[in-house]
């Protein structure tokens, strides 16, 4: 995807309250942090200083954008795949996700992986868009995800991180309902 036109699309959401809530979420990151799939890095300008941050981010085009900014943060950023990450076993005090599971096309290997990277102990935090639970909110969002997939570069509205949250049996899985139950913020710990 375009990197440019990627932020020009989301900067109405950054204003009206995504900022808002990378925000709050990111407040949670400490230590050696990974961001899987970071994009453009809209996420850099929201973690605490602290933090140590290696991003991994398979399309050019995004992670060109997002090295212009990390230079202004304590940031590395590298090509890469969360569903075959290129780290040791528990390597990490935080790992972060924005709006990224909708669109690997393994999300279930790539939570493996974070699991996997995270030390015991260590803080997953997440915020996807979801499939909203409801019957017809439901099937509309199963229609229109075909469609969605090419006009949005892989991403699926109708998926739901949470049974796999569930399966990986993290110690605290803590999550809030948000966008109208459209989406969730996790903090979970390993
Ligand atoms: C909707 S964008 C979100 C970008 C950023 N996380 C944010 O919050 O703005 C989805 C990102 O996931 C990345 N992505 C897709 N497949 C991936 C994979 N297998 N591993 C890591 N990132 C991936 C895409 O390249 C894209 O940058």
């Amino acid at each position: 995807m375009n990197g440019l036109l990627y932020d020009i699309v989301l900067a109405p959401f950054e204003a009206i309250n995504l900022g808002r809530l990378r925000e709050e979420l990111l407040s949670h990151a400490h230590g050696k942090t990974l961001e899987i799939g970071s994009g453009t890095g809209l996420n850099l300008p929201y973690y605490p200083q602290d933090t140590m941050i290696i991003g991994i981010e398979p399309d050019e085009s995004m992670r060109q954008k997002s090295l212009e900014r990390a230079g202004h943060f304590h940031a590395q950023v590298m090509a890469g795949d969360a569903m075959a990450l290129p780290f040791p076993d528990e390597e990490f005090d935080t790992v972060v996700g924005t709006l990224v599971f909708c669109t690997i096309p393994d999300p279930q290997k790539a939570m493996e992986e974070v699991h996997r990277v995270l030390k015991p102990g260590g803080t997953f935090l997440l915020l996807e868009h979801v499939r909203k639970n409801t019957p017809v909110m439901g099937k509309l969002l199963d229609v229109m995800t075909p469609l969605w997939f090419h006009l949005a570069d892989g991403c699926h509205l109708n998926r739901d991180p949470s049974d796999t949250i569930k399966r990986l049996g993290f110690k605290t899985q803590e999550y809030r309902s948000i966008w109208k139950g459209l989406g969730k913020l996790w903090m979970l710990v390993k």
